[in-house]
């Protein structure tokens, strides 16, 4: 018997960074993201007869980090204590987007094992979970992960993500991949790092002002307002890398350059993507359907990067 499911990836335009509870990654403040249904993880679960140990299959393990093998392997036998369940299972688990990016993307990958597993429990003891408490759980694996059960808004407040309702269904996704190599301070490191930030003091009011008037701007359609208070946003979270001790940072020079031709370009034009950054290097961008010449002009203007548009690679 063999279950699998996949769960988007998702970017924060506010983002979570810093826990009020490391343990269960309760998150130091509310998050809001959009789903990237083109970078996407694959789970497959297959029940082992003869274990009494899970495994990974041989094939997709040789590409996974040691680390990150673990990791998902604790998750999986959490989620089994906690519904009691016995079976020993096989993981494999594949992105389907390209390797070389650098997107480790924990978000889709945990989200994904925490969906199978749960269509392992609903056809080995016929038990059921809402969506919100598969959410709540997989935040325990990966915080931003809970995010990723709602398309294409989420919003996560504390226990587990939830759909919100906002304009802009169907934007298109541009990755400008400045960097694949892996980021020498994780994301876990980070999160406890920004806590000696004195700027973390009041990052909690920051991040609420600016989800209550990115939501309020969304309504509006000011498409404009939202870039500001997005661009303002990761650029939040980057000072706060910066001014932690001891320091950290992600932006390499390409990336400061990538971001001054965006900058230049809604200069230039008053139009133009929505800008943020994850904690990396890389940049994402956000554009609506109807921006699809400027899309084109933006493919050109930052030719000399590795695009990743909808999931596909482009300037290769
Ligand atoms: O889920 P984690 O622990 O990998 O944290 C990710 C945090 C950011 O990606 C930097 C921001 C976010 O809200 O996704």
């Amino acid at each position: 018997m063999s279950w699998e499911a996949s769960a988007p990836s998702n970017i924060a335009l506010i983002k979570y960074m810093g826990k009020s509870d490391p343990n269960s990654n309760r998150p130091s403040n509310a998050s809001l993201s959009y789903s990237l249904e083109n970078l996407r993880t694959n789970v497959l679960l297959k029940k082992l007869s003869n274990s009494q140990v899970d495994t990974w299959n041989s094939v997709v393990s040789e590409k996974i980090p040691e680390a990150g093998k673990t990791k998902f392997l604790k998750h999986l036998a959490m989620l089994k204590e906690r519904f009691d369940v016995r079976e020993c299972f096989e993981v494999s688990s594949e992105n389907s987007f390209p390797h070389s990016c650098g997107f480790a993307s924990s978000a889709s990958s945990f989200a994904a094992l925490t969906k199978t597993f749960f269509l392992a429990l609903k056809s080995l003891k016929n038990q059921d979970v809402t969506l919100q408490q598969m959410s709540a759980l997989s935040r325990l694996g990966s915080g931003s992960s809970c995010r990723s059960f709602f398309s294409p808004w989420a919003v996560w407040q504390s226990e587990g993500a939830e759909s919100v309702d906002l304009p802009y269904k169907n934007l298109i996704h541009v990755a400008v991949v400045i960097e694949s190599v892996p980021k020498e301070v994780s994301s876990t490191e980070a999160h406890r790092r920004v806590d000696t930030s004195l700027l973390q003091k009041d990052r909690g009011f920051r991040a609420e002002r600016r989800l209550e008037s990115l939501v309020s701007l969304m309504k509006d359609e000011n498409w404009k307002g939202c870039f500001e208070t997005i661009w303002q946003e990761f650029w939040d979270m980057h000072a706060l890398f910066e001014t932690s001790f001891p320091s950290f940072g992600y932006m390499t020079p390409d990336s400061l350059s990538a971001l001054k031709i965006l900058k230049e370009g809604w200069q230039k034009d008053g139009d133009g993507p929505w800008v943020t950054m994850d904690a990396g290097p890389n940049i994402h961008l956000l554009f609506r359907p109807d921006q699809s010449m400027l899309l084109q002009d933006y493919q050109h203007r930052l030719g000399q990067f590795k695009l990743l548009v909808e999931g596909s690679l482009r300037n290769v």
